[in-house]
């Protein structure tokens, strides 16, 4: 039988998140500091070493992995690294999360290197809008990177909305009504407190997931559902539509009891938390023993019982985390 990944509190680790980058040619408030600057490259795991750490999972009974940043889609050779990990047994579902900018370039090539599903961030419909959440992105290349993500057949594709009182709250129905039109799912978030993002405070932008579904109940009665895609999102359906409309609440309904997932940083930093610093350095093991799938094995196997119960995050503004989310893979 596989090996299995089990932690302290007798949690089943079978979803890993892997970042491929820290770079992203958007600058979303919530996300990073203005004046961000990126790792040099030596520091950075090479696509060989992210497709070693996935097989390495795999073998430990890892089922779904999903690829995230910083934006995967500027990682040169991206396409390379998506048909290797595409082609891992024991693989049942396999995702990225992106900022959908580049998707009319890779799309079909993700589809064809055996991605299953897509997250696509889009926080508003407003170009002017879009453009102060992102400081950089253009909406017109989004909207078009999601249709080019719809052409190419994709099993899934979910939006994602951050949502912050004053900035976007008050479109979180016209985001609802969006993905209805488009067939798309969509997630609603509440922001956490990684990293001093000196934009805003999220004290004052917090809005909580009850706070958001009651906006949508206001036009579409949500019936809570049972669905899950292993991720953190409580789903809900509405009557007349395939569109399921969920919420990842870390403040107002923590999800940690159920955790099932570590994330592994583009300097090949096995995080077993979003929310803590407990990590083993994978690029150690790595480079020590290139090409040792027991020895990365064992390491990650030695890290389980490092992963925390649970987050500590609160609403009150202060920076929880000093690690930027662009760092840590979402
Ligand atoms: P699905 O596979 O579609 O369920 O995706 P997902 O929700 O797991 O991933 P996605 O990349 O779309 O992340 C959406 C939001 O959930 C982001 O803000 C993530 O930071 C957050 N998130 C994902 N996993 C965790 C977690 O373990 N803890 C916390 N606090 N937030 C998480
Ligand atoms: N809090 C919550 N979600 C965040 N994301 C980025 N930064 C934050 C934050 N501080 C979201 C992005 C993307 C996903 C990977 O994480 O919008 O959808
Ligand atoms: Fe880039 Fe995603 Fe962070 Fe926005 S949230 S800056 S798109 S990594």
């Amino acid at each position: 039988m596989t090996q299995q990944l089990i932690d302290s509190f007798g949690r089943r680790v079978t979803y890993v998140r892997l970042s491929v980058t820290d770079r992203c040619d958007f600058r979303c408030v919530y996300c990073m500091s203005e004046e961000m600057t990126f790792l040099p490259r030596a520091q950075v795991l090479t696509l060989e070493e992210i497709a070693q750490v996935a097989q390495a999972f795999t073998e430990l009974g890892v089922e779904k992995i999903r690829l995230t940043g910083g934006e995967p889609l500027v990682r040169r050779n991206i396409e390379q690294l998506v048909s290797s990990i595409g082609a891992l047994p024991g693989l049942r579902d396999f995702a990225m999360t992106t900022n959908g900018a580049g998707l009319r370039r890779h799309a079909e090539a993700l589809r064809q290197g055996g991605m299953k599903r897509l997250n696509i961030s889009l926080d508003s419909l407003d170009p002017e809008r879009f453009r102060r959440l992102t400081r950089t992105g253009d909406l017109d290349k989004v909207l078009d990177g999601i249709s080019a993500a719809r052409q190419a057949g994709f099993e899934r594709i979910k939006l994602n909305a951050v949502v912050l009182k004053g900035r976007n709250e008050d479109e979180v129905l016209d985001l609802v009504e969006f993905s209805r039109a488009e067939g798309l799912d969509i997630s609603f978030i509440e922001e956490m407190p990684l990293g001093d993002v000196s934009d805003h405070s999220r004290a004052e932008t917090y809005c909580s997931s009850d706070e958001v579904r009651e906006r949508i109940e206001q036009r579409y009665p949500l019936m809570a559902t049972t669905e899950a895609t292993a991720g953190p999102s409580r789903y809900y359906r509405m009557e007349d539509s395939e569109t399921r409309v969920g919420f990842i609440s870390p403040h107002s309904h923590n999800f940690c009891s159920s955790c099932n997932r570590v994330r592994v940083t583009v300097e090949g930093r096995l995080l077993l938390c979003l929310g803590n610093e407990h990590s083993v350095d994978l690029r150690a093991v790595l480079r020590r023993y290139p090409g040792d799938m027991e020895k990365l094995k064992a390491a990650i196997v030695e890290a389980m019982p490092l992963k925390p119960e649970r987050h500590h995050f609160t609403t009150d503004g202060d920076v929880q985390v000093v690690r930027f989310m662009n760092m840590t893979g979402g």
